[in-house]
């Protein structure tokens, strides 16, 4: 996969999610393996280049966790080219714009003309940050604003024309949220809409097989996965399995999802301290368990963990507890397996004979119906 002038390992991408995708779990995935390229999470422009700490621990580092892109936000074009110049002298390979969705919705002010404006206030912006660094700038967005504004295939043509090395795009627009459909006919218009420049499909990449439809049906050059990773961070490198040979591998066993969990705690105290990294632990830990079997136990426990120590005893404790689901193989009795993960575009849509018409709900007192 190549991004620029960089030469990726695989064309498959973490997504950056705002207090996640920080140091020690970047380092999980990459040891874990099957990752092109990880992303930060969101920095603030502005406070880069104030130097403010939270910035500069949002884009720590170290030579494990390469290559590394870093995601800027802010709209003060003169802020985003010198905390651009920054990142590049930090040692980041990339520098991503968080778009957010600047083209607002553009229904009764002037359809077009705002639109373009728009789009020429950001191109601009772009330019800068591009003519300024000598690592490829990349840009990520939704589709737009809402179904009637797909502004995504007009806004990555004027970027590539601007200079971006990629575009990547969530599949859903502003109003949907993280909920309903991932639009892949929507990536797909973004992918015919650039000439030369390849676009990473995003949203709701739970599976392999997910990874594999969006890639077979968008067109798009490669994947970028944000949730999907933080349950399994394992997906990397099994969707390269299954892109590879058509089989799907097995879920990982209890006991590698253990030492992973262990090792990502490990991680935290390293680069957090004890105390800050084992009650930022208390809302990973149940990503973890999800795959578990019944984990109620352990969820419950383990957001009270203070110490590495405590954390240990939670989970001693809880692989007893969890033993009377097991079989004698010490297996997970197939009734208490969780259930497959499936992502939302892959879902069979229900025969019509069994949807029902939406029956809008009345305004009134709700909550006590
Ligand atoms: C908790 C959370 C934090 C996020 N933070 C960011 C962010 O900092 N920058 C960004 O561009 N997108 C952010 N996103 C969006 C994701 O990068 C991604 O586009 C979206 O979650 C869909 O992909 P997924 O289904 O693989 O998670 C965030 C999403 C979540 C759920």
């Amino acid at each position: 996969m190549r991004l620029g002038p960089l030469n990726l390992s695989s064309n498959l991408f973490l997504s950056p999610l705002a207090g996640y995708t920080n140091l020690p779990f970047r380092l999980v995935v990459r040891e874990v393996g099957g990752v092109g390229l990880c992303t930060t999470d969101l920095v603030n422009a502005r406070s880069l280049i104030e130097n403010r700490d939270k910035a500069l621990k949002l884009i720590e580092t170290r030579p494990a966790d390469s290559p590394l892109a870093v995601q800027l936000f802010g709209s003060v074009p003169e802020e985003m080219r010198d905390a651009a110049v920054i990142v590049e002298a930090k040692g980041a390979v990339s520098v991503d714009i968080n778009m957010g969705c600047p083209v607002k919705k553009v229904v009764n002010i002037g359809r077009g003309s705002a639109m373009m404006t728009e789009l020429d206030k950001t191109a601009a912006l772009v330019r800068g940050m591009v003519n300024s660094v000598k690592i490829p700038v990349t840009a990520k967005m939704r589709l737009g604003w809402d179904d009637d504004n797909l502004t995504a295939p007009d806004l990555a043509r004027a970027l590539e024309d601007a200079g971006v090395a990629a575009i990547f795009v969530h599949g859903r627009t502003r109003e949907q949220g993280f909920g309903g459909t991932v639009n892949l006919a929507g990536i797909r218009k973004v992918v015919e809409a650039v000439k030369n420049i390849p676009v990473i499909g995003n949203g709701d990449i739970v599976t392999p097989q997910a990874a594999k439809k969006m890639l077979d049906e968008t067109g798009c050059a490669g994947v970028s996965i944000g949730r999907g990773a933080f349950y399994d961070p394992w997906i990397f490198q099994r969707t390269l399995q299954y892109i590879a040979s058509g089989k799907l591998p097995p879920e990982p066993v209890f006991a590698e999802r253990v030492r992973v969990m262990n090792r990502h705690l490990d991680l935290m105290i390293e680069v957090f301290g004890e105390e800050l990294g084992c009650r930022m632990f208390r809302k990973v830990a149940p990503w973890y368990s999800k795959r578990f079997g019944p984990c109620h136990e352990f969820n419950k426990k383990v957001v009270q963990v203070r110490t590495r120590e405590e954390f240990r005893s939670v989970l001693e404790n809880y692989v007893r507890w969890r033993q009377q689901f097991l079989d004698d193989h010490g297996e997970l009795l197939p009734r208490f397996a969780p259930a497959p993960m499936i992502a939302s575009f892959m879902r069979e849509p229900e025969p019509a004979s069994t949807t029902r018409e939406h029956i809008p709900v009345p305004k009134g007192p709700v909550e006590v119906w």
